[in-house]
């Protein structure tokens, strides 16, 4: 049966990210596949330690991090899998912390320093290709996004990703609603009812675009 972890990297379980994930396994699953469901900020475990032992000759760990922590199983299933979708807040520019750590285990191990002098390029660890999704949200509005380092740094993981696992696709979604309610906070910087207006116009489309990408990642392998 086609295998789907969704690995959710933000704190919050119900609210912008974890909504549009939970979409993705919706997709997914009506794909056909078996869908996991990781809360990142649920576990205890480190970003890469540089112990190195990936790259050691003769080290035949076929991708998997050999640190072991809380992170291994996951990690596991994760290079098992028929398709991987990662989701994040945008934290100051870039994905939340707890996302860049798992990317850091997920993707050195897979990551080779060795030149492929057949094809060009790098050798995959990986043989066959892992789609990957990953799925951002933020308070800046598109333009911003368009306008400023945004687009440059959080299209660098996409690359990334497509570099060590073959194929990689981003969904970003803009201009969340961010409080329960903004009346209670000191924020002026965002007018709430433009905020309103994006959550019931544009975020459903958003959740329509989730659910896309996990059927379509779920039956990639498949064709
Ligand atoms: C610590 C922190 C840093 C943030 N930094 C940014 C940022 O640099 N750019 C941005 O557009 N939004 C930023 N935000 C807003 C979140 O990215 C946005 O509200 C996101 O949709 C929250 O996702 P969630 O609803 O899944 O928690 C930040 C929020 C927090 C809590």
């Amino acid at each position: 049966m086609t295998k789907v972890m969704i690995i959710n990297g933000s704190p919050r379980k119900n609210f912008n990210t974890a909504k549009l994930l939970k979409e993705a396994a919706r997709g997914a699953e009506n794909a056909g596949a078996e869908v996991e469901i990781v809360h990142l900020y649920d576990m205890l475990y480190k970003g890469c330690i540089s112990c190195l032992m990936c790259k050691r000759k003769g080290a035949d760990i076929k991708g998997l991090c050999f640190y072991k922590d809380a992170l291994t199983p996951v990690l596991e299933k994760c290079l098992n899998a028929d398709a991987v979708i990662l989701g994040s807040p945008v934290y100051h520019s870039y994905p939340t912390g707890m996302l860049r750590s798992f990317m850091e285990r997920f993707m050195f191990p897979a990551h080779t320093y060795m030149v492929d002098k057949e094809h060009g390029g790098l050798k995959r660890v990986l043989t066959r290709t892992l789609p990957v999704g990953m799925i951002m949200t933020m308070n800046a509005p598109e333009s911003h996004f368009n306008n400023s380092s945004y687009r440059t740094i959080l299209n660098e993981n996409e690359e990334s990703l497509r570099h060590v696992f073959g194929y990689a696709e981003t969904l970003y979604a803009f201009d969340t609603y961010q409080f329960i309610d903004y009346a209670k906070y000191d924020c002026d910087l965002f007018d709430e009812t433009h905020k309103a207006k994006v959550r019931d116009e544009q975020f459903p489309k958003d959740m329509a675009k989730a659910y896309d990408m996990g059927k379509r990642l779920a039956s990639l392998n498949k064709a």
